[in-house]
């Protein structure tokens, strides 16, 4: 009879345990058939009322359908994780493909390689030279001297740079210092590039800038400029209006006129300041260009024979042209941006538009 029933409660467990389909049903079905208060964990209580002979006969039937149950559940259970593994990781080849966002240049970058081209085609080489400068080629070699006025339109970051690191290694007290600082304009490079080559060349070179003031729509503390220079032994004012109009022409891809007004650069005698018709109306006067026709770009002029002097070539043998402007303006220009800390904010809206 007890015999009959552990059998039948076997034979209905192997049942249910087929039939399951989750983790969670065979947790069920082990508290229903091996818990503590199964009919099962009963019948164990209840062996101990038996005589001798049933226990030794039921006994080692209970306890080995309790171990069938037990390894049935385990294995069931196996089945079902494994099961799941392999759902987790099936790879749908239907689902459409993850689209990889692609970056793209910089709006001042496209910009900057759409003024080397032109300058290129037009027979320029390019030059460079270091954002952190020395006191003397942002100043004193373009004819500012120390406390000069015009030192305050470059008003900029100073650092100080160790001269003799190898004294400061053994002993602290002879650490010296030179003033070195983030070039305001990219001027300087002038100075750096004549030192080591003769003219005729024309050049032209990009590049950061800093200066130290307070940011606006027009302002950054940080920015690009573009300086071109041209030296030989006959250059004057009317070359520099004729590749100017050349350039701006191929930049905005219109015929463009220049205007020179005068102006004060120490490293330029006489200077200028350089304006473009508008390209907005074309010079008719518009809310671009606040009715006037004409939009301010840059500084220029012929260079100062001082910056010659100190650049090793003789007074009066060479003449040459200097300009210089910025290339946030000039990208402001051309997309109709009208504020400059849009370029370095960062701000995604802003540059994926390019
Ligand atoms: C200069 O920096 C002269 N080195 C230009 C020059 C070169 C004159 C060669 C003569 C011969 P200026 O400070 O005006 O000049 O700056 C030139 C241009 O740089 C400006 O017209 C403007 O377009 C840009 N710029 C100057 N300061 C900023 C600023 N804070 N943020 C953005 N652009 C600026």
């Amino acid at each position: 009879m007890l015999e009959q029933k552990i059998l039948n409660i076997k034979t209905q467990a192997l049942e249910d345990i087929e039939k399951a389909q989750s983790e969670k049903e065979l947790l069920d079905l082990r508290v229903k058939y091996l818990g503590r208060k199964s009919e099962f964990n009963k019948i164990l209580k209840s062996l101990k009322n038996l005589s001798l002979e049933e226990k030794k006969k039921i006994g080692p039937l209970a306890n080995s359908v309790k171990k069938e149950i037990d390894e049935e559940i385990k294995k069931a259970e196996k089945i079902i994780k494994s099961k799941v593994d392999l759902e987790k990781e099936k790879i749908d080849i239907t689902a459409p493909g993850k689209k990889i966002k692609r970056g793209h240049l910089h709006p001042l970058t496209i910009v900057q390689n759409e003024i080397e081209n032109i300058f290129v085609s037009m027979g320029f080489e390019i030059a460079d030279g270091p954002e952190v400068e020395t006191e003397f080629y942002a100043f004193d070699a373009l004819n500012i001297p120390k406390d000069h006025p015009a030192r305050d339109a470059w008003d900029t970051f100073w650092l100080k740079a160790q001269t003799n690191a190898d004294d400061t290694q053994t002993n602290t007290d002879k650490i010296q210092y030179k003033s070195v600082l983030l070039r305001p304009h990219t001027s300087p490079v002038q100075v750096r590039y004549m030192q080591k080559n003769q003219p005729p060349f024309r050049i032209i070179a990009p590049g950061k800038c800093f200066r130290h003031e307070a940011t606006d729509a027009s302002h950054e503390h940080t920015f690009y400029q573009f300086e071109a220079l041209v030296v030989g032994d006959d250059i004057n004012a009317g070359h520099f209006k004729y590749i100017a109009e050349e350039f701006f022409s191929k930049f905005f891809k219109k015929k463009i006129k220049v205007r020179l007004r005068p102006s004060f650069f120490p490293f330029t005698e006489p200077s200028f300041e350089f304006d473009i018709n508008c390209t907005v109306c074309g010079g008719k006067g518009c809310s671009a260009c606040q009715g006037t026709g004409w939009s301010e770009i840059g500084g220029a002029g012929m260079v100062n024979q001082k910056v010659f002097e100190v650049s090793g070539y003789p007074k009066n043998k060479y003449q040459g042209f200097a300009w210089g402007f910025g290339i946030e303006r000039l990208a402001m220009i051309k997309y109709k941006i009208d504020d400059v800390r849009l370029f370095h904010g960062g701000d995604l809206r802003f540059i994926k538009q390019f």
